[in-house]
């Protein structure tokens, strides 16, 4: 499990690191907010918005590979790094503030910090493993949101796109915090659009089915068959790369997609229609 694919996506010189934009680049002069944006699909969809033009603010927990990956975007003139802790409300509020201190306003946020580990049955899920898990995957949603519409009403608009997962509509055994959490997901999503499209702000999420990541790898480590058992899963035959996700994040913020709000777009290799 590699993040081999990670920047197949992006146009450019791959090896200088560096970031072609065109007169044309759909996102130019955007502000975008990325969390979890050190990890498999973050990054990947940092390295997608930063190709299409926009100027990418990468939040995370992991200040070492946050800077690693703002120098593999081209630097300053790309992407900056900020230390955010979703989970922390003070620390979301501090880093959307200093996202419009630095670049003025701020006009799209991917929020996809998540968590996730090898669970137990429902009744044994131990209440630290439940808390956690809800408070990265569905709180980390909400005091993200919160802040960031806030901002976006400022500006007279935005467009918010929220990790959810194939187990925001379908349970998986032994996997019920995750399920929860990204059901709830779902329900924040479709709140914010309902209340905040009338202020010019979509709000959307993705559902990622099993997708080759630093988190399915240290599920494949911790749960025997795991990763036999969920490809089986995918009509298409494979699991999916982290640009693959992008490319549906893109979409999703970008004005392509102005009519569409409150969706859930599956990006799955048909796993729920299984
Ligand atoms: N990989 C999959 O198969 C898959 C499938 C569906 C949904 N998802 C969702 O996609 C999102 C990204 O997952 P991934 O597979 O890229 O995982 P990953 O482990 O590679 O990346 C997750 C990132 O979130 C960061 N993070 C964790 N807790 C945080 C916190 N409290 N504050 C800030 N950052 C924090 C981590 O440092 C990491 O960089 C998650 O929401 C996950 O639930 C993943």
């Amino acid at each position: 499990m590699t993040r081999r694919g990670l920047y197949d996506n992006l146009a450019g010189d791959e090896q200088g690191g560096s970031v072609t934009r065109t007169p044309a680049s759909p996102l130019r002069d955007r502000i975008a907010f990325v969390t979890g944006a050190t990890g498999g699909i973050g990054a990947a969809s940092a390295a997608a918005l930063a190709r299409d033009g926009a100027q990418v603010v990468l939040a995370d927990l992991d200040a070492d590979a946050g800077g690693r990956l703002v120098e593999q975007l081209g630097g300053a003139a790309h992407a900056t790094f900020l230390r955010v802790d979703v989970t922390d409300p003070a620390s979301v509020d501090g880093a959307v503030d200093e996202v419009v201190r630095r670049f003025g306003r701020l006009d799209i946020a991917h929020n996809n910090a998540g968590v996730q580990f090898a669970e137990t049955l429902l009744a044994d899920t131990p209440l630290e493993q439940w808390d956690r898990i809800i408070a990265t995957n569905l709180s980390g949603v909400f005091y993200s949101m919160r802040a960031e519409i806030v901002a976006m009403r400022a500006a007279g608009g935005g467009s918010i796109v929220n990790t959810g997962s194939v187990l925001s509509v379908r349970a998986m055994k032994l996997h019920g915090a995750y399920t929860a959490a990204k059901h709830g997901v779902i329900g924040l999503t479709k709140a914010a659009a309902l209340e905040y499209s009338a202020d010019g702000i979509r709000v959307n999420a993705v559902l990622p089915g099993v997708i080759d990541t630093p988190m399915v790898a240290h599920l494949a480590a911790t749960l025997p068959g795991y990763l036999e058992e969920v490809t089986s899963g995918h009509p298409i035959g494979r699991i999916g790369t982290p640009a693959e996700i992008a490319e549906a994040v893109v979409w999703l913020a970008s004005d392509a997609a102005s009519f569409v709000t409150g969706a859930s777009l599956e990006a799955d290799g048909g796993f729920l229609v299984a």
